[in-house]
């Protein structure tokens, strides 16, 4: 059947875990429904050069397990240029596209905000293992991370315990504290920094020297990046507390491996909604989590909206150490 209806589609900003599942499932259900999918490869730059690879089936073959993203991801410094950015309008029109859906994080959605004031049908999935997408309970990726995160330090705290070092560790999540408050929680680590709960260095040192007075000779500190450096902390910890630290910057290892069930689930929900979107005409929102339901967001409300941090879990964690140190005690 010859195709008549065109769909663009994006990988926006730092890949995720699940962005390949959400294009196979979007390749799939566009090819049901007659529509033709083009890939714009490596973010929005690839839009702004006309960079494009048309996705068949077979393209997708085997991809839904995968890591990475194999339409590329990327961000685009020409892209922030107005001027620029104009060029994203002339490449839509010539391609014919019903729509494009973008997987993309937070800037992404602003971008996609950019590419709607030019005139373009946009839709996008929030896709970031950072989960600081404001309007959406989680994105795509995050959980895949924090999983990444807990198992890395899962082992390196065995051999930290092996020769009684204090672990500091630092995990990834741009400007927000959810990898390093979720998997800080599930690590059973016993201190977390994160941007929204401005702890001080002094502040962390004298918490490390009453978990080794009440016997824990192996504290872990999870620390979320940008706000120390974890190699000084460990130094001027050592030097205060007279024991042996270690800092590791996890890295770029939280980003890669297959996606977990809970990430393929919502890239295969988010997918098939925002396909539903093209063909309902549906433009300018992003497919969100909410209370377990997949809703709408509007570009407007999406990049207004202040995300909420989730006081309950940053609480249960607190609770439950000072629970443990009443214990020991
Ligand atoms: O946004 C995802 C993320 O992995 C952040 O957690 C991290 O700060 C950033 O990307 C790293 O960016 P890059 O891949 O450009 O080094």
């Amino acid at each position: 059947m010859a195709k008549t209806k065109r769909i663009g589609i994006i990988a926006s900003g730092g890949d995720a875990q699940g962005m390949n599942a959400c294009m196979k499932t979007i390749v799939t259900m566009a090819d049901r429904k007659g529509m033709e999918v083009v890939a714009f490869l490596g973010g929005y730059q690839g839009l702004l050069d006309d960079d494009t690879k048309v996705l068949t089936l077979k393209d997708v073959e085997r991809s839904f397990n995968l890591g990475g993203s194999i339409i590329l991801s990327g961000r685009s410094k020409d892209f922030m240029d107005i001027e620029k950015r104009k060029k994203a309008k002339v490449v839509y029109d010539k391609h014919k596209l019903e729509g494009i859906i973008v997987l993309g994080g937070d800037g992404s959605i602003r971008g996609a905000k950019d590419l709607e004031d030019l005139g373009l049908n946009v839709v996008v999935i929030p896709c970031t293992i950072d989960n600081d997408v404001f309007c959406s309970e989680r994105s795509i990726g995050f959980d895949t991370a924090v999983n990444n995160a807990v198992g890395a330090i899962d082992n390196i705290q065995q051999t930290m315990s092996a020769n009684g070092r204090v672990l500091i560790i630092e995990v990834m999540g741009r400007y927000c504290g959810d990898i390093a408050l979720y998997s800080g929680l599930c690590s059973e680590s016993d201190i977390i920094m994160i941007p929204e709960k401005k702890q001080t260095v002094e502040k962390i040192i004298r918490e490390v020297k009453k978990q080794l007075s009440v016997g824990n000779a192996s504290p872990t500190v999870v620390i979320a990046e940008h706000q120390f450096d974890v190699q000084e902390v460990a130094k001027q910890m050592e030097n205060i507390l007279q024991k042996e630290c270690r800092a590791v910057v996890l890295g770029y290892i939280q980003r890669g491996g297959s996606p977990t069930v809970q990430d393929r689930l919502l890239a295969v929900r988010t997918a098939v909604r925002s396909v539903e979107c093209v063909l309902n005409n549906e433009f300018g929102v992003v497919v969100t989590l909410n209370k377990d339901k997949i809703k709408l967001v509007n570009f407007k409300k999406a990049v207004k909206s202040r995300r909420k941090f989730r006081e309950d879990i940053w609480n249960t964690f607190v609770d439950l150490k000072k629970y443990v140190t009443v214990k020991v005690k």
